[in-house]
């Protein structure tokens, strides 16, 4: 048994990773920012084992609210052994070269609001001197381009935050894992065209949550093989790779 915090759990990915926590009967608190999702994922893991002991409706962009969601889900679990951060939205950045507005709206959803998230974590996993906090990042967060600024602007902050978070928790005993997933097929993806390169939500769950159960990797490259894709994408020359469009 283990007391789980899913944040973003109605996302495709935290929603298998809640079917592994369920099948080990484990007490999982619920968050997420549509209320009857968030309804039918608490009953898909009940009838798997897990014991809801707590939901919460709450929007990213509402981030200003994150220490009172983080003492919520603490009170309703008694201590959080594993915090799994996984909201996000991949927005058409087409639509949104003309919408400065909006445009800044989508990086509060992706990296504000998990910063908000860890700040309000960090009092509480240093006090508890125990835990995992595992952080859906992106290997989009590598380097920035064209059809993915933004997106790829948040999950850069998310990646840089979370190694600061997991340097500072590291001597109580906490561990950081900030996760680099590359094409997974989920609704987030639905509007792309599939090829080799896109892995499925439940091989991506199952590896996350091996790293949130064993005391490796610092950072997870899911499948493994973007690790060796994105160290090759690094070394393109900037003059050059303003021009690809990928
Ligand atoms: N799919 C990929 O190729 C891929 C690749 C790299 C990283 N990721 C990351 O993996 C994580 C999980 O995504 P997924 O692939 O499982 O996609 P998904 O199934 O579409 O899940 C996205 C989740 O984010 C939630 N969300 C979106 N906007 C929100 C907001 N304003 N406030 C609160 N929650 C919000 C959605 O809530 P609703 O269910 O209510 O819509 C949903 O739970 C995300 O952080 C994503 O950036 C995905």
């Amino acid at each position: 048994m283990r007391r789980v915090l899913l944040i973003g759990a109605t996302s495709a990915i935290a929603q298998e990773v809640g079917r592994l926590y369920a099948a080990r009967q484990s007490h999982l608190y619920l968050v997420g920012r549509t209320a009857e999702k968030l309804e039918a994922v608490a009953a898909d893991c009940r009838v798997r084992g897990a014991v809801i002991v707590g939901v919460s409706v709450w929007d990213a962009r509402w981030w200003e609210k994150a220490t009172e969601l983080i003492e919520q889900a603490r009170q309703a679990l008694g201590m959080l052994e594993v915090v799994l951060i996984a909201h996000g939205n991949l927005p058409r950045q087409d639509e949104l070269w003309h919408a400065p507005q909006q445009m800044v709206e989508q990086f509060h959803v992706n990296a504000t609001s998990v910063i908000a998230l860890l700040s309000a974590l960090v009092p509480v996993m240093e006090q508890q001197r125990r835990g995992v906090i595992g952080v859906i990042s992106s290997v989009a967060g590598e380097r920035g381009r064209a059809q993915m600024a933004v997106y790829g602007a948040g999950k850069a902050a998310v990646t840089a935050f979370c190694a600061g978070v997991r340097g500072y928790l590291h001597p109580f005993g906490v561990r950081v894992i900030t996760i680099k997933p590359g094409y997974v097929d989920t609704p987030m993806t639905a509007h792309l065209p599939k090829n080799f390169l896109f892995a499925s939500p439940q091989r991506v769950a199952r590896r996350i949550y091996q790293a949130l159960e064993k005391g490796y990797p610092d950072i997870l490259y899911v499948p493994w093989w973007w690790r060796f894709i994105m160290a090759g994408v690094r070394l393109i020359p900037e003059p050059l790779f303003k021009r690809i469009r990928i």
